[in-house]
């Protein structure tokens, strides 16, 4: 390289220098957003920039000149970055000003009304429901646990040992012995081992079974109510299913029983109301696919509690007496409200539950 080539090089690389001080802060003061700042000192100070390209580009200049060229070039960037902080601070400031001089806000308007509010699922409303027309005939509310030993949840409800209920296919059984409760008639035994008769009580809880489709879930809900007293009969459950239907279901809901078993009631009984679906303003029933034509809906379990139940909890099956019923919420929501399927009231999407 000859002297004159390389005092060219110094020569245009100085040029350069100059051109960058000279613009750099009308470049920043035009920029009208924070964003057009950032990018004129991108262009200046970037990967790509103007100044990174000198000091890239030193290699052009003489030796002996390379030294005070980087110093100025990083004197330069020093001062770009304090001009870019200066601009920035004014285009703040000056969007600041234009807010405080904008009209103020309206603190009078009406609030947006909110996107939705939540209110009680379909499982809950009925629960209180049921729970409350329980509550006016005086019944109490009696709690139990999820996790219940076999004992309370089978054999002292006098479920033979070899049941199809207590196997390993039909329940969730945990360790030494218990299991997620099948039901919520493990209360009845609960309740009597706590306390003398008479007594009436509501046991409303969660309940497992291994069961999976479109009418069964395997976690579902129940709601259990029994009462034991002296010369408790059948009357008096069928008068307290009347009751119930009637303020569930609407005056004159008919109600029927049907023989069936269960371990722990003598006799026991499935309890059919009248179609919900098809009932005709003459309180006929038309019958439809839902009742399978038959006018009548099957809504609970219940009977006489077993003398064996009894016995099993210490108290005299010659003196007392009582009905026990049982009953599912999903079961008694999806009637209520026609929901086809159980897996609606589990899969909780706001598109359903706003429905009701
Ligand atoms: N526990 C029974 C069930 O889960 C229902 C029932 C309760 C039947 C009380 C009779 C008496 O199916």
């Amino acid at each position: 390289m000859t002297s004159s080539a390389s005092a060219d090089a110094t020569a245009e690389i100085d040029g350069a220098i100059q051109r960058i001080r000279a613009g750099y802060l009308p470049r920043f003061r035009a920029a009208s957003t924070e964003q057009a700042l950032r990018d004129e000192n991108a262009k200046i100070l970037g990967k790509k920039g103007e100044l990174t390209a000198i000091l890239s580009g030193l290699g052009k200049a003489p030796p002996e000149s390379r030294k005070a060229i980087g110093e100025k070039v990083n004197a330069l960037r020093q001062e770009v970055e304090v001009g870019f902080q200066t601009a920035l601070g004014e285009l703040r400031a000056r969007a600041r000003q234009v807010e405080l001089e904008a009209p103020p806000f309206d603190l009078t308007l009406p609030a947006r009304v909110p996107a939705g509010r939540g209110h009680r699922h379909p499982i809950t409303a009925v629960r209180e429901d049921v729970v409350a027309v329980f509550r006016s005939l005086g019944f109490a509310v009696f709690d139990g646990p999820d996790i219940e030993h076999e004992e309370n949840n089978f054999s002292m409800l006098g479920f033979p040992p070899d049941h199809p209920a207590t196997d390993m296919q039909d329940s969730f059984w945990t360790k030494g012995g218990h299991l997620l409760r099948t039901h919520t008639s493990n209360i009845q035994v609960r309740a009597m081992l706590a306390q003398k008769p008479p007594m009436a009580f509501i046991a409303p809880g969660t309940v497992y079974r291994r069961d999976d489709d479109a009418t069964h879930s395997p976690m579902f809900h129940q709601i259990e109510a029994f009462l034991v007293d002296e010369k408790v009969t059948l009357a008096h459950l069928k008068g307290v299913l009347a009751e119930f239907a009637e303020r569930l279901y609407g005056p004159g809901t008919p109600v029927r029983l049907r023989p069936s078993y269960f371990p722990f009631v003598e006799p026991g009984a499935e309890v059919d109301i009248g179609c919900v679906f098809c009932k005709q303003p003459d309180g006929t029933r038309a019958g439809c696919s839902l009742c399978k034509h038959t006018g009548w809906i099957e809504v609970l379990g219940c009977g006489m509690i077993h003398p064996v139940v009894f016995e099993n909890c210490g108290i005299d099956p010659e003196k007392w007496s009582g009905f026990a019923l049982g009953m599912g919420l999903e079961r008694i929501a999806m009637l209520r409200y026609g929901i086809p399927s159980i897996k609606l009231l589990f899969e909780n999407d706001p598109r359903f539950l706003a429905q009701f």
